[in-house]
């Protein structure tokens, strides 16, 4: 009996050996790294190429949808001003730099989700609004890209 009792313990132990690191090595996929690019080139370069080309009304330009952006002539933050051609206030800044950063999910810029939607190909389900940019080439594509990465522009 005593021998049978070994016998099992010593097998258990192995398989512990041989599973316990498969067992619970969870593969979560690439490190969601949030990076945090600068504020003031997201005012001067990505934010005015986002607005412009993501900020219509019928797309991003409207508060039902997450990734939601204030633009001049467009929507804006107090809505007695929607449609008004003033510069865009700090407050509005600041909520397009969050909503803009909140899909810089990924520690590679082209892999975010917000420049894999802006190329149509873009995460989960594809892009509704289309392949904006062509390619990662793509001039205002390649600026989001840098801004993201933190590179001069
Ligand atoms: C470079 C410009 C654009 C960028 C970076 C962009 C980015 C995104 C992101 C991050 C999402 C997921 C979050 C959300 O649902 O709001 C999204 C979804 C969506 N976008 Fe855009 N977008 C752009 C242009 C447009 C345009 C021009 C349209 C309309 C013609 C549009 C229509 C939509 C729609 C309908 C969805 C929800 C369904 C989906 O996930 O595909 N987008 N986009």
């Amino acid at each position: 009996m005593a021998l049978v009792r070994t016998l099992v313990r010593a097998l258990l132990g192995g398989l512990l050996c041989v599973l316990g690191p498969l067992g619970c090595e969870v593969d979560s996929g690439p490190a969601m790294a949030v990076t945090q690019p600068s504020r003031a080139t997201f005012v001067h370069e990505a934010g005015p190429i986002l607005a412009a080309r993501c900020g219509d009304y019928a797309c991003h330009g409207n508060a039902n949808r997450p990734f939601a952006l204030y633009a001049v002539a467009r929507r804006r933050l107090r809505a007695a001003d929607n449609f008004t051609s003033h510069p865009l206030t700090e407050a509005e800044l600041d909520a397009n730099f969050a909503a803009t950063t909140g899909f810089l999910d990924h520690d590679r810029p082209r892999d975010t989700t917000l420049v894999q939607k802006a190329l149509g190909i873009g995460g989960k389900g594809g892009h509704k609004g289309g392949g904006v940019f062509a390619a990662p080439s793509d001039p205002e594509c390649r600026a989001l890209i840098r801004w993201i990465s933190g590179e001069q522009q």
